[in-house]
């Protein structure tokens, strides 16, 4: 990474909204259900399957979480009536977890129970460390009311080891990730190495309950760990998945596709893309190079 790049990944909170907004567009469907639609029909024409994110995260405001629920009904309806091949992601702190834990709860259940009598599945994304503990409380308690939620484990959390080890023995389904949020030593692992060790460690022991693993990752590295261990403990292509965000690597995609492995890809949409956004600029430090250049020169 140039000094330009790491300066600029560093400084992303000061970069102002619209020049973040050119780049959302990579990796943003849209701002509205259809565009999330258009993208989820390709994705599916293309082998892929996918997981629908309504943008909006850190709500403070009963009213919003409402509000976002309902958008997540209309997904849902949508998603059966245009027969998609596509099931859905909630961040907890959109259903309200910064507001009240059972509040939060008490949304997700409409949302779940609506999904359960769909057929759909639902996927709880794991926010910073300071919502872990809450958000499993709530996957357990959906877990065992409905069966068709599941979390988000993050190779980067020192603990993920032993919350794996409190998998449901019955119907566990996770995505294992690396984790994007920035945290601190005492609790995260901070070496990419280090971090990519406990991804294939992580994804091992899932693979060996018998969990039903979603491997999110762009890592060719991991993703070829990922392939060599399914190889390894024979594990049915019906107990796992890869998935990959909208925008990133569509070549690794087709070529995982194309080798027969299923793969899911995170579509999100909406108006509340900046967050979204910025923390895919850091993960591309070339791109957010690339748009602060173009920036200074005034195009
Ligand atoms: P890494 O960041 O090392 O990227 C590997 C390679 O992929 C890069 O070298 C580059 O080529 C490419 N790449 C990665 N990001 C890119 C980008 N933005 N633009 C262009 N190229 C890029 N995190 C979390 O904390 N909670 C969650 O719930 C989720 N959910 C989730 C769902 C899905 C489907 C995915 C794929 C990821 C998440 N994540 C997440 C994010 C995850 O934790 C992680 O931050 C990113 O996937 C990037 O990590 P990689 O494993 O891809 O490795």
């Amino acid at each position: 990474m140039s000094l330009f790049d790491r300066a600029v990944v560093t400084g992303l909170p000061l970069v102002p909204k619209f020049v973040v907004g050119k780049v959302a567009a990579r990796y943003v469907a849209g701002e509205t259900l259809d565009s999330a639609v258009e993208a989820i029909r390709e994705l599916n024409e293309d082998g892929a399957s996918a997981t629908v994110d309504l943008l909006g995260e850190e709500v403070t405001e009963r009213a919003t979480a409402e509000k976002a629920a309902a958008e997540y009904h209309r997904i849902l309806e949508r998603i059966v009536a245009d027969g998609l091949d596509c099931n859905i992601s909630v961040k907890p702190t959109q259903m309200g977890l910064e507001i009240d834990e059972t509040f939060c709860r008490d949304t997700y259940d409409g949302v779940v129970a609506a999904a359960k009598e769909k057929g759909l599945f639902v996927r709880l994304d794991m926010e910073d460390h300071t919502t872990i503990d809450a958000t499993l409380r709530i996957f357990r308690w959906l877990h065992d009311r409905y069966g068709n939620v599941g979390p988000v484990f993050q190779s980067y959390m020192r603990r993920t080891l032993r919350d794996i080890a409190e998998m449901p023995a019955e119907g566990a389904n996770v995505r294992l990730c690396k984790g994007i949020y920035i945290e601190p030593r005492e609790v995260a692992w901070q070496g990419y190495d280090v971090v990519r060790l406990n991804f294939l460690a992580a994804l091992e022991k899932l693979l060996r309950q018998g969990v039903y693993v979603g491997i999110a990752t762009h890592d060719e590295y991991l993703i070829c760990g990922a392939v060599a261990l399914v190889d390894k403990l024979d594990v049915p292509r019906d107990q796992y998945e890869f998935q990959m965000l909208l925008g990133v690597e569509p070549a690794l995609r087709r070529i995982l596709l194309a080798g027969g492995h299923p793969l899911r890809v995170y579509v999100p949409y909406g108006t509340d893309w900046y967050h979204y956004s910025v923390r895919r600029l850091r993960e591309n430090p070339k791109l957010a190079g690339h748009v602060m250049r173009a920036m200074l020169r005034g195009e």
